[in-house]
């Protein structure tokens, strides 16, 4: 009898994926679903041979340097593979896995959940009917602006670019796109390309970030690039925090240059920036892009078909590393 791989599995995932996990490995599983400490992750990792983590643990250099030779694979329950310093990795030889796809429908709806809500106000409007404080109807009141037929500026025309792209097009909004490479003819359906962020912003009445972070991406959104929107603009942003100066957003929320942002993530996670929770001009969500039952279980799958891939011998279908 042939000794199943073990997998240390650092939060608590989705029965049918915890299931298969099971069935098909010598699992560690953390059912208190704890945040691992660098040094508990380090500990845990001894005697097994791959580790199925959440963007929550953060493989810095130092971790990776003290992973036990045991790990050979870090398969990743999550697109963004920005909590791993993949070159430590690669030097250690440990390959890396994401799960990309599989989320972009969910988190497509989030960012038009945060468009709606940012420009229309929710947050304000949802406070007062919880707290009692809707006194007054009137004209002026509560008034918002319409997403509808606007121009909406892409940065990151990916999968979950393009997904977003497709919903707005029900608004009948006008697509503007800056991506590496512009997408063939049939993926742009008249989107329209920028090769810099520079010509998209003055054409972005409502900014959508859907590009992943990456050295080359950190504060790309910065005070200088906040001033080349159009007034009034709004900005959404699900993604990653650090691809936004938050200092910059907010000074830019308090001076109106900006009339809102709608935002799922954060350079603090948890917690998040809670000087930017006090501005009444944002409409704010805990990181829950995939969070959908269907997504979460595809994610799991899919990092799982990474390991089944690996430790059949086969090159996993989402290696980054
Ligand atoms: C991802 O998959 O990157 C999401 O942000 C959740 O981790």
């Amino acid at each position: 009898m042939t000794t199943k791989p073990t997998v240390l599995v650092t939060r608590k995932l989705p029965d049918a994926v915890e299931d298969r996990l099971k069935r098909d490995y010598e699992v560690r599983l953390n059912p208190d679903d704890a945040l691992y400490s660098p040094d508990e992750l380090v500990d845990l990792a001894e005697g097994a041979d791959a580790i199925l983590p959440c963007h929550t643990e953060h493989f810095s250099g130092d971790v990776v340097q003290r992973l036990p030779d045991n790990v050979k694979i870090v398969a990743n329950f999550s697109v963004g593979v920005d909590h791993c310093d993949l070159e430590a990795l690669g030097k250690r030889g440990i390959i890396v896995t994401n799960t990309p796809d599989v989320l972009s429908d969910a988190t497509a709806e989030i960012a038009i959940l945060l468009m709606l809500g940012a420009a229309r106000r929710a947050s304000e409007g949802e406070r007062m009917m919880r707290d009692g404080s809707w006194r007054n109807w009137s004209p002026s009141f509560m008034v918002g602006s319409a997403i509808t037929r606007k121009r909406l500026g892409i940065i990151g025309m990916g999968r979950v670019g393009q997904i977003v792209a497709k919903r707005a097009r029900g608004f009948e909004m006008e697509i503007h796109y800056c991506n590496r490479n512009r997408l063939p003819e049939a993926n742009e359906q008249e989107a329209v390309y920028h090769n810099s962020i520079e010509s998209l912003l003055p054409v972005s009445d409502i900014l959508s970030l859907n590009c992943p972070s990456t050295p080359e991406t950190v504060s790309l959104l910065s005070a200088e690039r906040i001033a080349l929107l159009p007034d009034r603009a709004i900005i959404i942003n699900t993604a990653r925090g650090a691809l936004v100066d938050e200092n910059a957003l907010m000074d830019a929320l308090k001076s109106g240059k900006l009339a809102s942002a709608g935002l799922d993530v954060y350079r603090t996670e948890p917690g998040g920036n809670h000087d930017i929770s006090a501005l009444p001009n944002t409409f704010l969500l805990p990181h829950i892009g995939s969070a959908t039952m269907e997504t979460r279980n595809a994610m799991g799958f899919r990092a799982l078909d990474n390991l089944d891939a690996y430790f059949a011998g086969k090159e996993p279908k989402d290696r980054v590393a």
